[in-house]
C-alpha cells in the first residue's frame, strides 16, 4: 500500500501513473462474520459490543466489474449502519448480500462469509472499470452510498425509486471502512478540496440523507421563515438539518440532551434549543406501553414560547417511536413530518385525529439520489455547508469508534483514518479554508 500513499502523497503524479500502479491482491478492511451473527444472542442491544463483532482483517480485492472503481481510501466515517450491521439488528446484513447476489454473475462477488463494512470515504481512483468515462485514475473523490442498476423505468425519475436500490456498505460488499473500496462510478463526486480526508469523508452519507429529508421536492421542501423541529440536533443527520434550516432562511427549533450539545447547536447559530434531558419529557409511561398526551402538550407549549407562538412547519423525524407521537401533535395544520429512521423503536404510535383534522402529512424519505448527494456535496464544496467531524479514530480502532456513535457519546460524526497516516492531510485550497476554519471546526474536541 506504500507506493499507493507515495502517489497521493507526491501531489503531481498524473492519471497515467495512476493507472499503472500496481494493486494489491489483498487489502485491510473493517469486517463483521457470517459465523457469528448469532454471537450476541441474549444481549440487550446496548450491551451488543461492536468491538467484538467488527475485525480488521486482511480481505481479497474483488474483481473490478463494468461502471465500477477502485478508491484509495484516505478516511471514511461511521454512520449508524455500521451499528446496525455490527450489532447484528434489526436483521443481519448477509441477507442482503445473498440477495444482492443472486441477482447477476457479476453481483455474486458481493455473496461473501464476510461483510467489508461502511457507507462513506474520501481518496483517490485508482481504476476504473469498462465503461467509466468520467472519472480517471488519480481524481480526488468522496462517494455517496446509493447503489442502483437502474435496469428498471421505475427508478428513472427519482433513482431512489429503482427496485435494485441498495445502500453501499450496508446492502452491499465492499464499504468504505477500509483501505480500498469498490463502488459504483455514478457514486463519485469531487472532493471539496479546502477539506483534509477525514473532513470530507464525513459528511456523506448524513449530509444527503439530510438534505433530501428536508430540502428536497422529494422530502420537506423547506422554505424561508419556516419552523423545523430537529431531534439530534448535534447528532451525525441533525447537525447537517440545523444547517440547512439556517443556511435556507427558516428557523430551527433544535432537540438536544445535554448543555454540551446545546452549546453545539448555539455555535452552529440556532438560537432555538430544547434540552430533552434537563425538561424530561416522558412521552411514554415507563414500561413503554402507553403514550401520555398531556406531554405532547407540555412539549408544544415549550415549542410556543420559544417561537412567540408558532407552531412546528417540519418535523425532522429519525428517533422514532419514542417521540413520534410528540412529533405528528406539535406540528402545525398543513405541516409536515418528514421520516427517515426509527433508532429507538420501529413500530410508531400516534393519534391520527391530530393527522388528519389538521391535514397533516408525514413524508419517508430514505438517503438520496445521485442528483440530491451531488448538490449536497457541492454545498460543503463552496463552504456554504460545513462538516461535523468531532473526532477521528485509526481504521484498527473501529470497533470503538462505532461504540461511541453506539452508546451517544459522540458529537456530529466520528472520522476513521485509513490509508491516511495522519489527520489534516489532503487540503488543497488553503484559501477558502482558512475563511471557513471556525466553522470547520466547531464539533472538534468537544
Ligand atoms: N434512511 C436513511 O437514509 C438514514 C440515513 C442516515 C441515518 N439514518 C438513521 O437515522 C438515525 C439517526 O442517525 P444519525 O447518524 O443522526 O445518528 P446519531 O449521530 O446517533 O444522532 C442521532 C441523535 O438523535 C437523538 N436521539 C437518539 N435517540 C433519541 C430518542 N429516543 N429521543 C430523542 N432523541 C434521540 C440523539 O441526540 P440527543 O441525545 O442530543 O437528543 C442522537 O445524538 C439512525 O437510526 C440511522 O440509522 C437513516
Amino acid at each position: 500500500m506504500q507506493h499507493i500513499l507515495d502517489a497521493i502523497s507526491a501531489g503531481d503524479t498524473s492519471s497515467a501513473d495512476f493507472a499503472n500502479l500496481d494493486l494489491p491482491d489483498h487489502y485491510t478492511a473493517a469486517t463483521v462474520h457470517k459465523d457469528e451473527v448469532d454471537m450476541f444472542e441474549g444481549v440487550t442491544s446496548k450491551d451488543k459490543d461492536p468491538r467484538k463483532s467488527i475485525h480488521v482483517e486482511d480481505v481479497a480485492l474483488p474483481e473490478l466489474g463494468p461502471g465500477e472503481a477502485y478508491v484509495a481510501v484516505m478516511a471514511s466515517a461511521i454512520n449508524y449502519n455500521t451499528v446496525w450491521t455490527s450489532i447484528f439488528e434489526p436483521v443481519a446484513t448477509f441477507g442482503f448480500l445473498e440477495r444482492y447476489g443472486r441477482l447477476s454473475e457479476l453481483t455474486k462477488r458481493h455473496d461473501l462469509p464476510y461483510h467489508v463494512v461502511g457507507s462513506d470515504l474520501a481518496g483517490v481512483v485508482l481504476r476504473t472499470g469498462p465503461g467509466v468515462t468520467k472519472w480517471q485514475p488519480g481524481a480526488e473523490v468522496v462517494a455517496h452510498c446509493l447503489s442502483v442498476e437502474l435496469e428498471s423505468a421505475d427508478g428513472h425519475n427519482d433513482t431512489m425509486l429503482d427496485p435494485e436500490q441498495r445502500i453501499w456498505g450496508f446492502e452491499t460488499n465492499f464499504g468504505g471502512l477500509a483501505q480500498i473500496a469498490l463502488v459504483k462510478s455514478n457514486q463519485l463526486m469531487p472532493k471539496p478540496d479546502h477539506l483534509t480526508w477525514e473532513e470530507a469523508a464525513s459528511p456523506g452519507l448524513v449530509n444527503c440523507t439530510a438534505y433530501r429529508q428536508l430540502v428536497s421536492r422529494n422530502g420537506g421542501d423547506m422554505k424561508q421563515g419556516d419552523n423545523v423541529l430537529i431531534w439530534g440536533a448535534s447528532g451525525g443527520l441533525g447537525g447537517f438539518a440545523t444547517q440547512y434550516a439556517l443556511n435556507g432562511g427558516a428557523t430551527p427549533v433544535c432537540v438536544v440532551s445535554s448543555e454540551e450539545k446545546a452549546a453545539i447547536a448555539r455555535s452552529m447559530g440556532a438560537e432555538l434549543i430544547i434540552n430533552r434531558s434537563e425538561e424530561d419529557y416522558r412521552f411514554w409511561n415507563d414500561e413503554g406501553t402507553e403514550q401520555n398526551p398531556r406531554e405532547w402538550k407540555r412539549f408544544g407549549a415549550r415549542i410556543r414560547e420559544l417561537t412567540g407562538g408558532e407552531d412546528i412547519d417540519i418535523v425532522f423525524e429519525h428517533p422514532g417511536r419514542e417521540t413520534f407521537g410528540a412529533s405528528v401533535y406539535v406540528t402545525r395544520k398543513g405541516g409536515t413530518i418528514t421520516t427517515c429512521a426509527s433508532t429507538s423503536g420501529y413500530m410508531h404510535e400516534y393519534d391520527n385525529r391530530y393527522l388528519w383534522m389538521n391535514l397533516k402529512r408525514i413524508i419517508s424519505s430514505h438517503f438520496a439520489n445521485y442528483r440530491e448527494s451531488w448538490e449536497a456535496n457541492r454545498l460543503i464544496a463552496k463552504g456554504k455547508i460545513h462538516p461535523t467531524l468531532s473526532r477521528s479514530y485509526p481504521l484498527a480502532d473501529v470497533g470503538q469508534a462505532a461504540l461511541d456513535v453506539h452508546h451517544n457519546l459522540h458529537q456530529g460524526k466520528v472520522g476513521v483514518l485509513c490509508l491516511a497516516p495522519e489527520e489534516g492531510l489532503g487540503v488543497r485550497d488553503h484559501e477558502l479554508r482558512a475563511t471557513h476554519l471556525d466553522a470547520i471546526n466547531r464539533f472538534r474536541g468537544v
